[in-house]
């Protein structure tokens, strides 16, 4: 199959690209693969929403670019954040335009929530259902664009680069894809390739993260070649739900601290308050930590969280989603305290790109969580995750619209790309041994490689994923292609890379916290 551009990925950033190519260009084919179904990802999941500044009665671009500087502990590319934030006005009105519904206030106006890190009301929202409202508006609007193709149940294998083509053009030509459905690795050429496959969060036992977000596009970048920045900026969301929700960690978004709720321990004492002036709201990984501290130092699994200060309209009309989540597992919030912990959120480094989001890959770009753009520093500011797809997204489909008509490269060069070779049928045996190592690796990650590190416990972990990477090389060279055995081999790769970065990294910043340089 051959396609002018492939995305790999149909979250936010990869819809919103694939829309605004096609809306630009309508004559460049674009095919977009998703591993499962299209709306699988982790936008799915975001419950707080979009942070930009448009109540500018009140806000300011600065107030903006300021927060998302402190809470990366002054560790963003200035730059970046000044153009990110400056533009997110123009994407959001780009996003309603295409149906995106967001709550509105009495007046009309948006309606507009607070979270860690953020001196102002700006996070535009729709209830808790954010992401999936957005991922509903593109999944719909892709639809009106004949030069747009999906397909579902399509996982990327590996890039096709000079490698596979024996070429020195320093350039990506596509990549190879396990079909699920026909279980078969199928060749898609493409002038250009767009990475949107989102982070690894599945490399953690405890995850806001769905089962899919197993790192594919950062492992395939990493054996193409490509760098990956700042991997040991992991982000730990402060509040995750401690009794799972129909099997899966499920997310108490900061927007509830926005309005009001307390941190609480087992005292019923608001801690917070003594790790930080702003308290509750302080910044996402001085939370994640404080929460850390009081759970170890009494030997406690969880913390508090207490809404019950909410009227119950207020929570039925913000918070649906987390009111029936907490009442699947019998908790009335309401009227009860909220167990919560952190979980594995984000990940602040990623596959290293310029400011229109092309790696230095010829013809490959990444972009959202995948990437690395400069914007987060060392610990994300809340909801700016879905800022910074917007404005990468918009950027990238203007730059490709550009680039595309400057390769040369012609249909017969395209089909002397050599197929894949074997099939990837998998066996019972290695379905078996594919899960026992993914189990093994969320470990070790989660007991080494977790919001504390120590310099002892990254060698140690360091080691253990060697002997884990030895044992997938193994299965990969003795078995069929599996789509299990290709995360695998992503999530190895991945783990790999960041714990030898968290080794070379001397310093705390942000997320990264390492007992050994505390000051
Ligand atoms: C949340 O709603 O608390 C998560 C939002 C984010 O990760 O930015």
């Amino acid at each position: 199959m051959h396609t002018d551009v492939l995305v790999i990925g149909t979250g936010i950033s990869g819809l919103t690209y694939a829309i605004k190519l096609a809306e630009i260009s309508p004559e460049t084919s674009i095919s977009l693969i998703c591993k499962t179904k299209l709306d699988d990802g982790n936008t799915r999941y975001a419950q707080g929403g979009i942070a930009v500044v448009s109540n500018f009665k009140k806000d300011t671009f600065e107030k903006h670019i300021e927060d998302t500087y402190n809470a990366g502990d002054r560790c963003g590319d200035l730059e970046v954040i000044n153009f990110v934030v400056r533009e997110g006005n123009e994407r959001l009105k780009e996003l309603i335009n295409w149906g995106t519904q967001f709550d509105t206030n009495s007046n009309d106006a948006l309606d507009l929530g607070k979270e860690g890190g953020h001196s102002e009301k700006r996070i535009v929202h729709r209830k808790d259902q954010s992401g999936a409202e957005i991922q509903r508006a593109l999944i719909n609007k892709i639809r009106d664009f004949k030069n747009i193709k999906y397909f579902e149940n399509h996982i990327l294998v590996d890039l096709i680069t000079d490698h596979h083509t024996k070429t020195n053009y320093n350039r990506c030509y596509g990549a190879y894809i396990i079909s699920t459905d026909d279980e078969e690795i199928i060749k898609i050429s493409s002038k250009v390739t767009v990475l949107s496959t989102g982070g690894a969060g599945q490399l953690y036992t405890f995850t806001t993260n769905p089962i899919v977000a197993t790192g594919d596009g950062l492992g395939a970048a990493y054996r193409a070649k490509v760098k990956l920045e700042k991997l040991p900026y992991v982000q730990f969301h402060p509040t995750a739900l401690v009794p799972k929700v129909k099997g899966e960690t499920f997310l108490i978004t900061e927007a509830m601290r926005g309005v009001g709720a307390k941190l609480l321990n087992h005292e019923g004492e608001a801690f917070m308050r003594h790790y930080h002036p702003s308290a509750d709201l302080a910044p996402r990984d001085i939370v994640a930590r404080s929460i850390m501290q009081e759970i170890m130092s009494n030997n406690h699994k969880h913390v508090w969280l207490d809404a019950t200060h909410l009227e119950e309209s207020h929570f039925i009309s913000h918070f649906p989603t987390i009111l029936d989540s907490c009442k699947l597992v019998g908790i009335n919030p309401l009227k009860d305290l909220i167990p919560v912990v952190p979980a594995a959120h984000y990940s602040c480094g990623g596959i290293q790109v310029d400011k229109n989001s092309k790696t230095k890959l010829d013809g490959l770009y990444a972009i959202g969580e995948c990437s690395h753009t400069g914007l987060h520093g060392a610990n994300r500011l809340a909801s700016n995750s879905l800022l910074e797809s917007i404005v990468f997204s918009h950027r990238a489909a203007i730059h490709t619209s550009l680039e595309i008509t400057k390769n040369k490269l012609d249909e017969k060069f395209f089909s002397m790309i050599p197929a894949w070779e074997g099939q990837h049928f998998s066996s019972k045996e290695q379905h078996h041994l594919t899960k026992k190592l993914r189990k093994e690796l969320q470990e070790t990650m989660s007991q080494l490689v977790g919001i504390f590190k120590t310099k002892e416990g990254l060698i140690e972990a360091q080691k253990k994923i060697l002997s884990l990477y030895h044992e997938t090389v193994d299965l990969y060279n003795n078995n069929k292609m599996s789509s299990e055995l290709c995360e695998l081999r992503n999530m190895v790769s991945v783990a790999y890379v960041l714990v030898n970065q968290a080794i070379e990294q001397k310093e705390n910043k942000g997320v990264f916290y390492n007992h050994e340089y505390v000051k």
